[in-house]
């Protein structure tokens, strides 16, 4: 379904959650606009644009991003998992989670959650007729509603390890300690030998592009919040980083699959970890 058939949405009006915006720009569609997708619209594109005249490296920052998701997958699927929720999942693009996964395993399950009806429709257009991969349009902020979904519960089953992937949407939340505590909740519904992934956008990129990107999302149907290395790494209490820690993302194992561009960004900071079991930390 492209860009220009968002009105044949499959979902039920009562299914939806919020209802499309087309004034204001997304984050799901400038995200697949900066990686050289084409369901966005021109209130994305303007935005984007506007951005990327201040910030040249723009585009490829995304593709940093996108390209550690890849390895942070093809990483925990080694490690045995095979049940993957993916948090703000944003449009189906190349190299999603369900088609990296299932390289490792053909039993990989796959829960992709986002708050934006655009990306449920699309999604749920591409997967229909995939039994073991499903989207439902939820908002993170709300962990409860997404752990108890009916959609969820039937595809992840909870008391085995589950990878749980903050990857590019935590800087969608601007409190940080209500971020902190949406971790935690789900580290709580984590059985230990599960897996933790965050990456998120940093301040790195200076104060000219911090604050154009910082006005531009506010323009948006939501606001960013760049944060420091320090606090992001916070993010991770009560969870194993696996080596080499937490790390700007082309420094996270670049030998993995899709492998970092030359040149790479310090945009984006983040990392994996492991759940110990509750009394194991630092025994492991
Ligand atoms: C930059 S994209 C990242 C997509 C994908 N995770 C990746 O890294 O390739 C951010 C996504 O998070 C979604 N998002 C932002 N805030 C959210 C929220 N509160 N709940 C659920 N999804 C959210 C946006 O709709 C968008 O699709």
């Amino acid at each position: 379904m492209s860009a220009a058939d968002w009105w044949r949405d499959p979902l039920a009006p009562g299914q939806r959650h919020t209802e499309f915006d087309l004034t204001k720009p997304s984050p799901a569609r400038m995200y697949d606009y900066y990686l050289g997708g084409k369901d966005n619209f021109e209130v994305d594109r303007t935005a984007v644009e506007e951005m990327h005249r201040v910030i040249p490296e723009l585009f490829q920052t995304a593709r940093e991003n996108r390209a550690f998701l890849g390895r942070a997958v093809r990483y925990v699927a080694g490690q045995g998992v095979r049940q993957f929720i993916d948090l703000g999942a944003g449009l189906p693009t190349q190299g999603n989670v369900h088609e990296i996964a299932r390289q490792v395993s053909r039993e990989a399950r796959v829960v992709y959650v986002d708050n934006d009806p655009v990306v449920a429709a699309h999604g749920r257009a591409l997967l229909a007729e995939d039994g073991s991969t499903t989207i439902i349009e939820r908002d993170v902020r709300k962990p409860d509603e997404i752990l108890d979904d009916p959609a969820l519960t039937r595809l992840i089953d909870l008391r085995e390890p589950v990878a749980v992937l903050f990857v590019a949407v935590l800087h969608f939340i601007s409190d940080a300690e209500y971020a902190a505590r949406i971790i935690q909740r789900f580290r709580a519904a984590m059985a230990p030998g599960s897996y933790l992934v965050i990456a998120h956008g940093t301040r790195a990129a200076g104060a000219v592009a911090v604050s154009t990107m910082t006005k531009t999302y506010e323009t948006a149907t939501e606001k960013v919040s760049l944060r420091d290395p320090e606090e992001i790494v916070r993010f991770f209490d009560g969870f194993d980083l696996v080596e080499p820690g937490a790390v700007h993302l082309p420094w996270w194992h670049p030998e993995i699959e899709p492998h970092p561009e030359p040149r790479p960004t310090k945009w984006h900071f983040g990392g994996v970890a492991r759940r110990p079991a509750d009394g194991d930390r630092g025994r492991e």
